[in-house]
């Protein structure tokens, strides 16, 4: 799957917000090594720098274009071209952070405990991940996908995997010594409804997108913004408010 950095960063302030309420959930007081894994354009990686400021930070993302833009905005941190699935650093990490990418990897029963098995004693792993596949920009995504002359191309991709809260508490508990798990519902003030297309179009619709031709896309995202004009009511002055459910999971070890 192709990741655009222009793309996903129109809505960066949106976006790094829960990152920032992350991040300040982390008990470990401090961190020689931290990496951020799926760090984008750097965005979440500056806020853990900012919070571990005499850490070594690594940023870690599979995409050249991500990690351009992310070297291009933090010069002094290291970052690695890596899949998170493969990720073995040489030495135990006290910080790990993971903002809305561990989404993107399946098997989370393996994956979770496998990276907190990196960690120092006192170490943290902290994640953020999108709780929204039952919201109406992702219904409308798979209807569309589903229902349009790309249907043998795109109408069976599925999100690879989400679990409730209870599901990572009970997965964590028996090798961290403490385990914090909330839900936020972000409500985010966008411009119009072709900006709620906009924000997907960064980042959940993407797998639908990547396979169709130019033309395909132009029919795909019409439909969708007639979905999403029906779905999401406007506020007087033109704008909507997009509803974000998010997890949280900071597990220490
Ligand atoms: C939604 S962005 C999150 C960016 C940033 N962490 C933030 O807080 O806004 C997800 C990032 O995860 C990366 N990613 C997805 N799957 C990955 C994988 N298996 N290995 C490494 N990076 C991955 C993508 O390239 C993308 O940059």
């Amino acid at each position: 799957m192709t990741w655009s950095a222009r793309q996903y960063s129109l809505f960066e302030q949106q976006r790094t917000r829960p990152v920032r309420d992350l991040v300040a959930a982390i008990p470990t007081a401090t961190a020689h090594l931290a990496v951020d894994l799926g760090c984008g354009p750097g965005n979440s990686t500056e806020v853990l720098a900012e919070r571990f400021p005499d850490a070594r930070v690594t940023g870690i993302d599979s995409s050249e274009d991500m990690l351009a833009e992310a070297r291009r905005r933090l010069p002094a941190l290291t970052f690695e071209l890596a899949d998170i699935a493969a990720w073995n650093p040489a030495a135990a990490v006290d910080v790990i952070l993971a903002n809305a990418s561990l989404q993107w990897l399946p098997d989370h029963a393996s994956l979770y405990p496998r990276l907190v098995g990196k960690l120092k004693a006192g170490g943290t792993l902290a994640v953020q991940t999108p709780d929204n596949l039952e919201e109406p920009a992702h219904r409308l995504a798979r209807q569309v996908a589903a229902q349009g002359p790309w249907a043998d191309r795109i109408g069976a991709i599925r999100h690879p995997e989400r679990h409730t809260g209870d599901f990572y508490f009970q997965l964590l508990s028996p090798c961290c010594r403490a385990v914090d798990v909330w839900r936020t519902t972000y409500l985010h003030p966008l411009a119009n409804h072709a900006a709620v297309v906009e924000w997907f179009k960064g980042s959940a619709l993407r797998p639908y997108l990547d396979p169709l031709e130019p033309a395909q896309r132009d029919a795909f995202l019409a439909a969708y913004l007639e979905g999403i004009v029906a779905a999401y009511p406007a506020l007087d002055d033109g704008r909507v408010l997009l509803p974000f459910p998010r997890l949280f999971v900071v597990a220490t070890r």
